[in-house]
């Protein structure tokens, strides 16, 4: 069931968007492959109570639902007889007390958390700072990130959520979701777009994994997750250990250091992963404190990236959160055309020191760069 009764901004703050039924079951189905019995199914961020609308693989198991939002509650009440529903705030005095659950019982916690990072730009300008009151140990800048950090505090046997894949991909994320991922080994994965939800991201997909989580005492590496193959609903198989990035070859951010001797005379906006890439600059003329200037032997690797920009908005969404990749060989053996193309795409940052480029000479590096991504994404794209 959709949210009827938030605004847009409500939902945004809150991270209301419901789960289609679909999705519950298909996150069912992966815990079943690999769960042990349970006495207590948990979700604390539950809205209408969409993972219990969904048969649970189990039997005599208790169901409690909690949510912050007391409107959503009493829809779940009235739609759910058989769970317990509480109006409280996950992030909050977190401890197993507060939901009635004893320290001896299997609790799994299921649902799909809030995810709201606020210093991310995207609907920046109807984020509020602070979404809700939460426990200094779990603060975070995403909600969904302090959703993880506040299950390993009640020590479920399980976990199943549904989360970006961006908490497990990009290293910054998985730094902050430690405490978690020192305890819980991830069992089951299966990377879903964004679309497959109603209302959200219409355009822009971005990566979503279905999670299942267990308690043990090795937990999950970002080794394990750099090793990883992860399939995605669509059949789609993936990994990050599958490409070389380019940021193992160039600066992605300005170094703190750096500073225009005037020697460079190429600049290039901040990079950050192929979505940003889609939406951001790259050659550009002024300086920012998201400036990059680009040391003249390395010029074709950053003519590289701004191409690369072109060729990703065919890339399938689960490749959204990755760097961006390269076939160092590869590259080196066509990079002028690389050059070739950057030249033509921005004649007011290259006219100083290049000739216009001749159409043939550009067809044909267009030729040679088109059939060196074709196999880069072989299989993916
Ligand atoms: C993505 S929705 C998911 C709802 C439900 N689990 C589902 O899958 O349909 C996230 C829910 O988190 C709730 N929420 C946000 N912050 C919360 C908090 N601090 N404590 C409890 N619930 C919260 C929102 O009200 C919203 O209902």
């Amino acid at each position: 069931m959709d949210v009827a009764h938030l605004s847009f901004r409500e939902k945004t703050n809150l991270g209301s968007f419901y789960t289609p039924s679909r999705l519950v079951g298909l996150a069912y189905d992966l815990f079943a492959r690999v769960s042990g019995a349970v006495d207590v199914v948990l979700d604390s961020s539950c809205g209408y109570g969409a993972f219990f609308s969904v048969p649970f693989p189990q039997k005599n198991v208790r169901f409690i639902g909690a949510d912050i939002d007391e409107v959503a509650l009493n829809v779940a009440t009235e739609n759910f007889s058989r769970v317990h529903f509480l109006h409280e705030n996950a992030l909050k005095n977190i401890n197993r007390e507060k939901y009635g659950i004893f320290s001896h019982e299997r609790l799994v916690i299921v649902g799909n958390p809030p995810y709201n990072d606020v210093t991310s730009r995207v609907k920046n300008h109807i984020k509020r700072e602070n979404p809700c009151e939460m426990d200094s140990d779990v603060r975070t800048r995403d909600l969904g990130i302090s959703f993880l950090l506040s299950f390993e505090k009640l020590s479920p046997e399980y976990v199943v959520v549904l989360h970006p894949l961006s908490y497990l991909i990009k290293q910054a994320n998985f730094k902050l979701l430690e405490p978690f991922m020192r305890k819980y080994a991830l069992r089951e994965a299966l990377v879903l777009n964004s679309r497959e939800f109603s209302d959200t991201s219409k355009n822009n997909g971005f990566p979503i994994v279905v999670a299942v989580y267990e308690r043990n005492t090795f937990g999950t590496t970002y080794t394990d997750i750099v090793r990883r193959r992860f399939m995605t609903l669509e059949g789609v198989s993936f990994s990050i250990s599958d490409y070389d990035y380019v940021c193992r070859y160039i600066s992605k951010y300005p170094s703190r250091f750096q500073r225009n001797t005037g020697i460079s005379r190429y600049k290039f906006f901040t990079m950050r992963d192929v979505n940003a890439l889609k939406r951001s600059r790259t050659f550009i003329s002024d300086d920012t404190a998201n400036t990059i200037y680009i040391p003249t032997e390395k010029l074709e690797l950053y003519c590289y990236v701004d191409i690369f920009k072109d060729y990703s908005q065919k890339l399938p969404y689960f490749l959204g959160n990755f760097d961006v990749m390269i076939n160092r060989d590869e590259f080196e053996k066509i990079k002028n055309d690389f050059l070739v193309l950057s030249i033509e795409k921005h004649p007011e940052i290259f006219s100083e020191e290049f000739l216009p480029v001749p159409k043939d000479v550009s067809n044909r590096a267009f030729r040679r760069v088109d059939f060196y991504f074709k196999n880069l994404f072989k299989g993916v794209a």
